[in-house]
């Protein structure tokens, strides 16, 4: 019988994702056994744990039932490997229906890690300094095969992104693309804006994104 490979990847596929090659002697690919082993340790106090350590309090409690009805169904029929784009005027609640899916897919066994764009930059930027503990690359990579990367408040400088923020995005999105995992984004702007601010191959990469738009009133002025 011949292996599985990437030469012949009709052949073999995950019969759960049916996108990676399929583990050696199991049906479904290794990402996917992994998530069913999570899903199967995972207990309440871990979970929460995990939510805490991921979303601010502020948004501990969101759920996706409480979301609007339309951004629900997108969310339930989302395919694994669509990214998600929330484009919405400011306070619509994006962040919370971000720590919605994070609660969600946590308990679903998934690794989820979020992001604020501009706070990961800085952070990215003083691992240059020769006291950082991390470096660069160890800060960036692990976002790149996270099952679920969640980036809120993408593109929030007015004018130009610097090459640093648009090398750096750039590189997840291209990867996480390239290796059909999600990524959840939020943002203020247009995806002409954002092609602006960012340039031509991100706006391209944006296109294929479901666009989730939450709707209603700045929900902070009714606080
Ligand atoms: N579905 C919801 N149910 C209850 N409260 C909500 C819901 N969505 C948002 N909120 C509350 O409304 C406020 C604004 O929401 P949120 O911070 O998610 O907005 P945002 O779209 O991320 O804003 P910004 O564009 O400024 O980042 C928060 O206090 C949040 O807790
Ligand atoms: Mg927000
Ligand atoms: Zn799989």
């Amino acid at each position: 019988m011949s292996i599985p490979s990437k030469q012949n990847p009709t052949f073999g596929k995950c019969e759960n994702c049916h996108l990676r090659p399929k583990h050696r002697d199991r049906a479904w690919c290794e990402r996917c056994i992994m998530v069913w082993k999570r899903k199967q340790k995972i207990t309440e106090r871990r979970a929460e744990r995990e939510i805490c350590r991921l979303v601010e309090p502020l948004y501990w409690k969101a759920r996706i039932d409480e979301l609007p009805e339309k951004a629900q169904r997108i969310i339930e029929e989302l395919k694994s490997f669509q990214d998600v784009l929330f484009i919405d005027p400011i306070g619509t609640g994006k962040t919370y229906a971000m720590a919605a899916m994070i609660r969600k897919y946590i308990y679903e066994g998934y690794e989820c890690e979020r992001i604020n764009f501009d706070d990961f930059c800085v952070q990215v930027r003083s691992a240059m300094s020769p006291a950082s503990k991390k470096t660069e690359w160890e800060m960036i990579e692990p976002l790149k095969h996270v099952d679920k990367l969640f980036i809120d408040d993408l593109g929030l400088r007015s004018k130009q992104e610097t090459d640093f923020a648009y090398v750096t995005f750039y590189s997840l999105l291209n990867k996480r693309q390239e290796r059909m995992l999600p990524t959840f984004i939020s943002t203020n702007k247009s995806i002409d804006r954002l092609a602006q601010a960012f340039d031509a191959r991100i706006a391209s990469r944006l296109q294929t994104a479901v666009l989730i738009e939450m709707g209603g009133p700045d929900r902070r002025t009714k606080q």
